[in-house]
């Protein structure tokens, strides 16, 4: 029998990107998609890319319709899952939170990023950070996951290697990243627009970003120290990808470790982290589309000196193709299905 599949915020990016992925799904039936604003309108008619995949009108969220589900995610801004979390719980409903509402366990850190109250603090410990590559095990057993952030992804994934086998200076992280437009979700910023941010770059961000304690609270529980990595977010004129451009400087004792070989095992079992061979160059294209981190490490110049390069597309592995990875790990389905499309290139 299929699997009965809500989704609140079907009308976002990420939303869609959803829909675009759990259509081909043969386990999963989406039975409920919400917007509040477009309630009652055909989600074909908002997004012609699913006519003749999906039969369904938005409704307006309700937790009564929802719990009817299986699983829910929520595909929409900060501080709204936390509020319905508990009683699709309670409902036997099992929730994928894409926002961050339980990604920093430690709750006063949350609710200084995140500037309100948190509504649900005693999920916060249950819920189990979605990166399958770190924590797939404990997502399998999960009835809540706080799918990680798109940069946290590029970033923590990048480092990983590195930071588990204690290889680098660990207050010397520098992680120097880009995403396109989508990151910031469908809504309405004139930051976003044409004219604002094509044929443009620049840094934002820079004092703090929301991604900059979910990356050090992720690094710190591997390497068991507190980490606190500097981490810079730009705005590239394109739609989808990320760039992560990871720095380190390798401990004295690990200077001569092979880490091409160290990344090529570490991530050889993983269906969704590509390692390139040494000295390649990842480009955002090359996962368009696609459920993949690609990366590739170089060693230039000082020996000690580390750079990794890591891409995903920020709606995919970033954020909807990790969710629909969760979803298959926590309802006990194989972690690929509706998952192994390459990238679109070009
Ligand atoms: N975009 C990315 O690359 C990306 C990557 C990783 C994680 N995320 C996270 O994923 C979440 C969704 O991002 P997005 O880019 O898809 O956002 P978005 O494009 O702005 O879409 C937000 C969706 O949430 C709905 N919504 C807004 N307020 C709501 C409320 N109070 N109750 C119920 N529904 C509400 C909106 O529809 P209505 O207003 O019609 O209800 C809309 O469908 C965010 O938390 C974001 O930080 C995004």
């Amino acid at each position: 029998m299929k699997r009965k599949i809500g989704i609140v915020g079907a009308t976002g990016y990420t939303g869609v990107e959803l829909l675009r992925l759990l259509v081909s799904h043969p386990d999963v039936e989406i039975t409920c998609v919400t917007s509040r604003e477009h309630a009652g309108s055909r989600v074909d008619a908002m997004f012609p890319n699913l006519r003749g995949y999906l039969d369904l009108a938005f409704t307006a969220p309700s937790d009564e319709a929802l719990s009817a589900c299986d699983l829910v995610f929520f595909a929409t801004p900060n501080g709204v899952a936390m509020k319905s979390t508990q009683t699709l719980l309670d409902a036997g409903t099992k929730v994928i939170d894409l926002a961050a509402d339980f990604r920093i366990k430690d709750i006063a850190i949350w609710e200084k990023w995140y500037g309100m109250q948190h509504a649900s603090p005693n999920l916060v410990e249950e819920a189990v950070y979605g990166l399958p590559e770190l924590n797939r095990e404990h997502i399998r057993q999960a009835r809540l996951v706080a799918n990680p952030g798109c940069y946290p992804t590029a970033v923590t994934l990048g480092l990983l290697p590195l930071v588990e086998n204690g290889l680098i200076d660990l207050e010397g992280i520098i992680a120097d990243t880009k995403s396109g437009v989508s990151g910031a979700g469908r809504k309405a910023e004139v930051h976003a627009l044409l004219a604002e941010a094509g044929d443009n770059f620049k840094a934002y961000a820079v004092a703090g970003h929301r991604h900059q304690p979910e990356i050090a609270q992720t690094l710190s529980t591997v390497a068991q120290i507190s980490i606190d990595p500097v981490f810079v977010p730009h705005l590239l004129p394109m739609i989808r990808g990320i760039h992560a451009t990871l720095y380190a400087m390798l401990s004295v004792e690990a200077a001569q470790a092979d880490l091409q070989q160290l990344y090529t095992t570490r991530y050889a079992n993983e269906p969704f982290v590509d390692v390139m061979p040494a000295g390649s160059h990842p480009e955002t294209r090359s996962v368009r589309g696609a459920n993949v981190c690609r990366m590739a490490i170089h060693r230039p110049g000082n020996a000690r000196r580390v750079v990794v390069l890591s891409v995903i597309d920020n709606l995919v592995k970033g954020a909807a193709g990790q969710a629909v990875q969760n979803m298959n790990l926590m309802l006990g389905l194989s972690e690929h299905i509706a998952l192994q499309q390459p990238g679109l290139l070009p």
